[in-house]
């Protein structure tokens, strides 16, 4: 099965959250149970320096009339087939893909990732005489135009699948309408049964229109956005589409979260033998300043810090952390405010509290090894990944049952820990209260040695790995292009 997969972030090139965990998995999974998957990618600077034995594919002029290069090649840090739009004039920039260096999102991104899904379309109707996709899978806002422009490819082309995968509705590609007209695209898309929302230019609805499939990261998300509360006025579309709808959920890529061959931490370890984990530990707390009181549990928090993560909730709550003897090693940037308040609960509390403002891939896989419980209170979460690799190394996820969060983390009741099911800590009401009462009981569960060791053991013996996922995504694509396939 031929299959472009289309994305604005890989792993390790350019990441801002999990979509890069995941745009960097999902192909490798894919082509492991049998598929020909090929990546679509905008040419960040990262992405060009990493592209080898390239070739210019085509010379072509974007429907607004600027010029680009395809070019096809292979992506050395994760062993893929790659095409890559060369246009250093839109792509490298100082800032994040989105945004400049004074957090502005850049005023033409409905050029440069209309462009993505533009390229995509062209790809899938023959682009490269040697590689036609059969299904074009699009990854959020970014790449979403794909589906449109796919949608109206002449009748010659019809039998190109596209699937579109929402990782996070709330971030939706709003653009102005006047931009419209310089996208290519016939008059009628804009419109209520096409783009248009509200008066405006939504990508993130041309994705959820005009797809053959929608997926998105998680079961319960699936059903979520289906809801007036999380659909971000989708949901009447979503409901619309349900047929079409399907949650899967992300796995873990084992290949870089392992904690038996994670070259970022000090000592590996695994379900086993956590020997190494104790060391882990012993090191980061010792390495950070916090006090070596043996029975501590350590808490962990890596994440963006935005609205959606709920850690203004972990703020309300410190206070009974520490004073049941807990520390909490947390890192993450965002909302300037709340990183303020973090760094002040730092200052006040130095051998109980360490907070890491910025962004460290190693310390992130460090924080996760040597971590009890790993926090994850978000509001809403489509999947989640910080919860999975918490338990792929013995940190138990702490989280809200949301989205993903939900799917993955059974509670340490009595119940669930009688029939041998519970791998973490959930809280279900939204709030400081809902949290406290988890967080008493992860206590609670600490102080009993064995019964700590054996949820533990279970957590970090679960198969979190992306086969399952993959064998679900080429159900999909198979059940959307039945017939043999001729290139
Ligand atoms: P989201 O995509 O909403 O941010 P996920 O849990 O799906 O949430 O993915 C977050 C990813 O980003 C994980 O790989 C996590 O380890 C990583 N991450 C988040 N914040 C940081 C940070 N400050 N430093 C390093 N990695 C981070
Ligand atoms: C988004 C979501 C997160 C999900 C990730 C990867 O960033 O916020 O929940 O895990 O995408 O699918």
């Amino acid at each position: 099965m031929k299959v472009l997969q289309v994305s604005a972030e890989i792993f390790p090139l350019i990441k801002t959250g999990g979509l890069a965990d995941v745009a960097a998995a999902l192909p490798v999974a894919l082509n492991a149970a049998g598929g020909d998957t090929r990546l679509l990618l905008p040419g960040f600077a990262p992405i060009m320096a990493d592209l080898r034995a390239s070739k210019v594919l085509a010379v072509l002029a974007a429907p607004w009339g600027e010029r680009l290069v395809v070019r096809r090649g292979h992506l050395a840090s994760l062993d893929l087939l790659a095409y890559v739009i060369d246009r250093p004039e839109l792509y490298c920039r100082p800032g994040t893909p989105y945004e400049d260096l004074q957090h502005q999102p850049f005023a033409d991104n409905y050029r440069r990732f209309a462009l993505l899904g533009w390229v995509a379309s062209r790809l899938a109707s023959g682009l490269d005489s040697d590689w036609r996709p059969q299904v074009v899978h699009s990854h959020d806002w970014h790449a979403a135009l794909a589906s449109a422009y796919v949608a109206f490819l002449p009748v010659q082309n019809v039998h190109v699948a596209s699937v579109y995968t929402v990782h996070n509705l709330a971030y939706d590609g709003l653009f102005a309408p006047r931009h419209f007209f310089e996208l290519g695209l016939p008059p009628g898309a804009f419109s209520v049964d096409g783009l248009e929302f509200h008066g405006q230019m939504s990508f993130m609805k041309a994705g959820l229109y005009f797809s053959d499939h929608i997926t998105t990261v998680s079961p319960s998300y699936a059903l979520e956005i289906q809801t007036p509360e999380d659909g971000y006025g989708m949901d009447g579309l979503l409901r619309l589409r349900a047929n079409a709808l399907t949650g899967i959920l992300n796995g873990v890529d084992e290949s870089v979260w392992d904690p038996a061959r994670d070259p970022a931490i000090s000592d590996p370890f695994d379900a086993h033998n956590t020997e190494g984990k104790r060391r882990c530990k012993a090191w980061l707390r010792q390495e950070l300043g916090l006090a070596v009181q043996n029975d501590a549990p350590l808490f962990g928090i890596v994440s963006r810090i935005t609205e959606q993560k709920g850690l203004h909730l972990v703020l309300n709550v410190l206070d009974e952390l520490l004073a049941q003897g807990g520390q909490l090693v947390m890192m993450g940037e965002g909302d300037p405010e709340m990183e303020a308040a973090f760094r002040q609960r730092a200052l006040a509390s130095p051998q109980a509290v360490s907070v890491h403002i910025g962004y460290n891939e190693r310390f992130a896989h460090r924080i996760f090894a040597a971590t009890d419980v790993t926090l994850v209170p978000s509001s809403f979460e489509p999947c989640g990944l910080t919860q999975l690799y918490g338990l792929k190394y013995g940190s138990l996820p702490l989280v809200h049952h949301v989205g993903g969060l939900a799917d993955t983390v059974v509670d340490c009741t009595l119940e669930d820990l009688a029939n041998e099911t519970a791998n973490g800590f959930v809280f279900y009401r939204f709030d400081a209260q809902g949290l406290r009462r988890a967080m008493s009981r992860a206590f609670a569960l600490y102080a009993r040695k064995a019964e700590w060791r054996a949820v533990r053991k279970r957590a970090m013996s679960q198969p979190l790995g992306w086969d399952k996922a993959a064998a679900q995504y080429v159900n999909l694509y198979r059940k959307l292009c039945p017939e043999p396939f001729q290139n």
